[in-house]
């Protein structure tokens, strides 16, 4: 396993926990940070023992607060336009990443932050998650995809109303309009015993939806995700043309095989991802 400076890499039962570890400045993304996400994605790609990914914060407080501001303070025109390639080459990458990538936001998803979120294929939030697009603020527009992501997900409207306020919404929010696809409530104290923190119970619940979907088939997760991200941005025919072909190419897979013979046979099936 590679050593990073600001990402934790851990992975346990096929599951790789990535987590922004730049905790004292809530997790900004600096161009190392930045970098980093790129090679360990390179890594998780590469890896049989993983199957799926949780990406995450260091922390209570910040799944990621942004941009780092520091850095971008410093950029003149050509460099920024390097600035934006690199996130947005990165955020792709992560998008068509053929393991599903569930963020999981634990406090600020700001700018930088909520376009990481929103290149992520699922979104899981606790219930002091707050999201938000306030680049204006700062005399600049998102760089890292999110004015063609956002829309994507909550619709044209709600995106610029995002984008022009700069305002912060909270994670109950977020949820009613569909950015994110689960909110999990803070934990309760069973009697006598202390309540689990925040963090640790939204880990817990996108531990479980990802085992949910890594029981699947690896394979048809991949083109599930290439076929739904690619398509989106085709024409009606043009990815449903892709889709058949897809659909096609998974009749060649053992794990169809395995998938529908567990169906015929009712048992369990053990996908190999070949
Ligand atoms: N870039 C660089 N540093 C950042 C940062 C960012 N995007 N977001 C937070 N930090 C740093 C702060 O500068 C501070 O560092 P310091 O202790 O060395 O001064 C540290 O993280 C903690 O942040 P702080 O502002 O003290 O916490 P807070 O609870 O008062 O406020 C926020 C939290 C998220 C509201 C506030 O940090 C903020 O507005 N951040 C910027 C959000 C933003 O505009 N993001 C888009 C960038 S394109």
């Amino acid at each position: 396993m590679a050593e990073y400076s600001n990402l934790q890499l851990d992975v346990r039962d096929r599951v790789a926990t990535l987590s922004i570890n730049r905790p004292d400045k809530l997790n900004a993304l600096n161009e190392q940070t930045i970098r980093e996400l790129g090679q360990a994605m390179d890594e998780i790609t590469a890896r049989d023992d993983v199957r799926g990914v949780i990406l995450t914060g260091v922390g209570e407080k910040g799944f990621v607060a942004g941009a780092d501001i520091a850095e971008l303070a410093r950029m003149g025109p050509v460099d920024g336009i390097d600035v934006s390639r690199l996130g947005q080459r990165v955020f792709r990458q992560i998008e068509l990443s053929r393991k599903p990538v569930i963020a999981a936001v634990n406090g600020f998803a700001l700018g930088g932050g909520c376009e990481l979120a929103l290149a992520c294929h699922l979104r899981i939030a606790s219930e002091n998650a707050q999201f938000g697009l306030p680049e204006v603020k700062l005399g600049i527009i998102p760089g890292y995809g999110g004015t063609l992501r956002l829309p994507r997900i909550v619709g044209k409207g709600r995106a610029l109303e995002l984008m022009l306020t700069a305002q912060f919404i909270k994670a109950e929010e977020a949820y009613r309009i569909g950015l994110v696809n689960k909110l999990v409530r803070r934990p309760e104290a069973a009697e006598g015993q202390e309540a689990p923190s925040q963090k640790d119970a939204l880990m817990a619940e996108a531990r479980l939806m990802m085992a949910t979907i890594i029981a699947n088939g690896p394979i048809a997760l991949g083109l599930a995700i290439e076929c739904t991200t690619r398509g989106m941005e085709m024409s009606l025919d043009d990815g449903l043309a892709m889709e058949s072909n897809l659909f096609g190419l998974l009749a060649a897979t053992d794990d169809m095989r395995e998938g529908m013979n567990a169906f015929l046979e009712k048992r369990k099936a053990e996908f190999k991802g070949r």
